[in-house]
């Protein structure tokens, strides 16, 4: 597959530019980080960045015969009609990503005039939004999926992705990322594909989070909400079901599982599972101030182990969610402590602590 990573004004500054907001990596070293994740995609890429518009315009034109496009349009972004419309002219899945989080920034920030042409956009991840972007072309190439709809919120909407042969049951998968707007159903895509490809129907689950109307109860009603719209479908109720969370995800997936809201669910699996808001209220870092805001609006302090089998799987190396909130369920469900993996390494079927999921997968769901 063969993508091209375009960049817009400014960014050729990078490592110098508002270091505070953009960090000290320049440009060339962020293409060679690009190329290193490329390659680990079997992703060909080329990059190009300009300053100008209309050079940006001509080369969405001219990569038109390519398979995918990522594009920082920097501050185009906000401005510019032509670039939305050289994207939707040459029908190339475009992904747009944005370093900083553009919706916490200045409010003109916030509005982009290229998302709706683009199939995704990925914002507030730093510099690995570019390796999730080429993640995310990788993986709508490699299984197609539908997009449909469980409520009116933009934010309720799960990809439904058949398996590829036969019928092993049914997957619903719940992502992480502290209940943070910036985090999103894509970085669960690698898992649902390799599903797919072993027979196991998918349903990613997106659901909304801090900042537009989720957090607590929000993002636990919409999870519970998608699980009743699965018992009532036509072609998935009758599935035997299993529900994988990846860290803050974990936490909502054990709830919807938990009694006494046992959904007919035959496994729930947490991958660094989030279980207990108290203890990631006390911990230094990134999911602090989530959890706090999820307490003060009345969320249980604990999630134990699901209704269903419970499967957790956490790696030892961990800096974000602490192994102690899988193995403080020691007692109620399968604990697995994998040496050598953090927190990210989860998201990907190609590491060790995959299998053991898949061999769950199949005794539970066939
Ligand atoms: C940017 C955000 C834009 O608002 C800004 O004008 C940029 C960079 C980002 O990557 O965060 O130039 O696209």
């Amino acid at each position: 597959m063969r993508v091209l990573v375009l960049n817009g004004p400014n960014l050729n500054l990078l490592g110098t530019r508002e270091p505070e907001v953009y960090g000290r990596t320049t440009l060339s070293d962020l293409e060679a980080k690009i190329s290193r994740w490329a390659e680990q995609l079997g992703v060909v890429v080329t990059f190009q960045q300009f300053n100008q518009e209309g050079d940006i315009v001509t080369a969405i034109q001219e990569a038109s015969g390519l398979d995918g496009i990522v594009i920082n349009p920097g501050a185009l972004t906000h401005t510019s009609r032509s670039i939305g419309d050289a994207i939707r002219s040459v029908g190339v899945p475009a992904v747009e990503v944005h370093i900083s989080n553009v919706k916490a920034r200045e409010p003109w920030r916030a509005v982009s005039l290229v998302s709706e042409s683009a199939v995704r956009t990925i914002y507030g991840r730093g510099f690995s939004g570019y390796r999730d972007a080429l993640r995310h072309l990788a993986n709508r190439a490699a299984t197609p999926y539908e997009t449909i709809r469980y409520g009116s919120h933009p934010d309720n909407v799960a990809d439904l992705r058949p398996a590829s042969n036969g019928a092993g049951g049914l997957v619903i998968l719940v992502h992480g990322g502290f209940w943070l707007r910036e985090w999103e159903r894509d970085t669960m895509e690698s898992l649902a594909v390799d599903l797919a490809g072993r027979g196991f129907t998918t349903l990613n689950v997106e659901y909304r989070r801090l900042g537009a109307g989720g957090g607590w109860p929000g993002s636990g009603h919409d999870v519970s909400t998608a699980l009743n719209l699965v018992s009532h479908h036509s072609e998935l109720s009758s599935m035997s079901t299993a529900l994988i969370g990846h860290s803050a995800g974990g936490y909502l997936a054990l709830w919807a599982a938990g009694p006494p809201r046992n959904r007919s669910v035959e496994l729930t699996v947490g991958l660094a599972a989030v279980t207990d808001l108290e203890l990631l209220a006390d911990t230094d870092g990134a999911g602090s101030a989530s959890a706090l805001q999820l307490l003060d609006r009345g969320a249980p302090p604990q999630v134990d182990a699901a209704a269903s089998r419970t499967v957790l799987v956490h790696g030892q190396d961990d800096d974000l969610v602490a192994v102690t909130h899988s193995a403080r369920l020691g007692g109620n469900g399968d604990v697995e402590l994998v040496a050598g993996l953090g927190h990210f390494e989860m998201l990907d079927p190609t590491r060790e602590h995959w299998p053991p999921v898949i061999e769950a997968l199949h005794s539970m769901l066939s």
